[in-house]
């Protein structure tokens, strides 16, 4: 729960949240949630059984739309028995810093479950709006696990659309039942649990079970699955591995999106197979992509198959077009990727066997060279970066932006400036990147944050601008920093001096 993602991982999964819960604001505004600060916030979480601490940051839009629902929720709740406490902390206020970190509060809103007066920490993992914030709150102080005893029990407690566990014993004792409830509230927050002494209740599965076994019903692939080791880390090995299906499907249907994020949530290299549903012959690709992924099964590849229809963000993510649909497109953990597009079902199989066997080139996400490139500040891409920039002969200082960067569209003028002021000299070029469309290498480049500038000299030298943002800072920069014509005369980023 703890494990570091990469910068890549955290934008996924926050514009994940984005595209799956789009949240209605309402204006109203009562006041039922506690505030905590620094100065209280141990004393309160102390003091409480159940109590839910959402970490914001008053500019996030996604805290905005939350607040409303937040406030609806704990007015409701406030009510409840026994109390279920809902407070929030200002978490971009410098004084509260520590307490974010402290949580490993890494995006806003972060929103966590304190039990047993914070003795234990959970992430809060359900739905952002009023009713869905009640029902899920309701349930976590719960029972983990509740005992299935009927028809009835069934039928209200195990949604067919999700992974249900449910543990069968000949009596609830004995460390199986123990382990398996340790289980239950190790897990709770992202599977519902059950506990029943008759088999023959279950929707699927065997029916006369003799000793105790954990049966985990899923709305895909073998549909139910049996387990009897009972050591709480293989359990939890099992429910993981159980419950993801061979081949996450990505469509409109609401019901997959659980299934969705936690694909995307993953660390194995993740092979996705963008198809248009509505297109012709999109069973090809279903079948012989099940294939594949069947034969990779437990080989730290993960599968997911999306319909066009759905998965228009995730094109324009990794930087993809509709026109190159049919696509295979592997992203790895390291974020090296790789991408076959216009493919056909039939080059599924041999592609990614390829892929597997370490055969393929990666692929480097760039926008095409543009043809008139005659503005002071040039245009680098990705596909131009080693011919313009690292390979040169010339100084070029390049600026890393994104187009939706508001400091960046600030420089902009000055950039154009200092471009203007060099555009007698060849040996000079001011040059920018957008870093949101073409990769660059990142042991070169250090980009954490927009716009970054890195200055390289003609003979290879690359240092990082940090200076003012001010025209004459720039300018005078680069004069420092500039070799003088005739002091390098060899191309290539190697100890260049040495060719000489
Ligand atoms: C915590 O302290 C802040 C002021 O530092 C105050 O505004 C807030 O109401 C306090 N919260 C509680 C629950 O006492
Ligand atoms: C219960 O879990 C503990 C910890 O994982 C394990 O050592 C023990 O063997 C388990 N008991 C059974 C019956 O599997
Ligand atoms: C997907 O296929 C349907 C049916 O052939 C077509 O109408 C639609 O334009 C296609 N979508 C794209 C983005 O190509
Ligand atoms: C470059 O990115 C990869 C993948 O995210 C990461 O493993 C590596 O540590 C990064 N290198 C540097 C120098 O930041």
């Amino acid at each position: 729960m703890a494990s570091r993602v990469s910068a890549g991982h955290v934008f996924v999964f926050f514009s994940w949240i984005l595209i799956l819960f789009s949240v209605s604001a309402s204006a109203e505004e009562v006041d039922h949630v506690l505030t905590l600060d620094q100065s209280n916030f141990t004393e309160t979480v102390n003091k409480h059984n159940f109590i839910v601490v959402e970490f914001y940051a008053p500019w996030c839009g996604h805290c905005k739309h939350l607040a409303p629902e937040y406030e609806k929720a704990a007015s409701v709740l406030s009510s409840h028995d026994p109390p279920i406490i809902l407070a929030k902390v200002n978490a971009n206020d410098e004084a509260n810093r520590e307490l974010a970190t402290k949580f490993e509060v890494q995006g806003f809103p972060t929103l966590k479950i304190f039990r047993n007066g914070g003795k234990s920490v959970q992430e809060y993992k359900g739905p952002r709006e009023a009713d869905g914030i009640v029902a899920y709150l309701k349930k976590e102080t719960g029972p983990a696990s509740t005992e299935i005893k009927s028809l009835e029990d069934v039928k209200s407690l195990i949604d067919e659309s999700k992974v249900f566990i449910v543990g069968v014993f000949p009596e609830f004792s004995g460390e199986e039942f123990r382990n398996f409830t340790v289980l239950a509230e190790k897990l709770r927050s992202d599977y519902d649990f059950g506990h029943t002494l008759d088999a023959k209740l279950l929707p699927r599965g065997e029916s006369s079970v003799n000793r105790p076994t954990i049966r985990l019903l899923k709305p895909f692939d073998e549909l139910v699955v049996d387990f009897q080791d009972f050591q709480v880390a293989a359990m939890e090995k099992f429910v993981e591995g159980a419950s993801v299906p061979i081949v996450t499907l990505f469509t409109k249907e609401p019901n997959h999106q659980p299934f969705v994020m936690k694909f995307f949530n993953s660390l194995n290299a993740k092979v996705i197979l963008l198809v248009n549903f509505s297109g012709e012959n999109p069973d090809a690709f279903k079948e012989k992509f099940k294939d594949v992924a069947t034969a990779y099964q437990g080989k730290g590849v993960s599968f997911l198959l999306g319909d066009l229809e759905a998965t228009k963000n995730v094109l324009q993510y990794y930087g993809l077009k509709d026109d190159q649909i049919p696509l295979i497109y592997i992203q790895q953990s390291d974020d090296q990727k790789y991408l076959k597009t216009n493919l056909e079902a039939d080059h599924i199989a041999t592609w990614f066997k390829e892929y597997m066997e370490g055969k393929l080139k990666p692929y480097i996400k760039s926008e095409t060279i543009p043809e008139v490139n005659n503005e002071p500040v040039k245009v680098v891409v990705a596909d131009s970066l080693r011919d313009m920039v690292l390979n040169s002969r010339t100084n070029v200082l390049l600026e890393f932006y994104a187009p939706w960067c508001g400091h960046c569209k600030k420089l902009a003028p000055t950039l154009d400036e200092v471009a203007v002021s060099f555009e007698n000299d060849p040996d000079v070029v001011i040059a920018k990147l957008d870093a949101t469309a073409n990769d660059f290498p990142n042991d070169t480049f250090d980009v954490r944050g927009f716009p970054t500038m890195y200055f390289k000299s003609a003979s290879g030298n690359i240092v990082q601008y940090e200076g003012d943002r001010s025209k004459e800072d720039i300018i005078d920069f680069i004069q420092k920093n500039r070799d003088k014509t005739g002091e390098s005369s060899s191309v290539g980023s190697a100890p260049a001096k040495d060719e000489l």
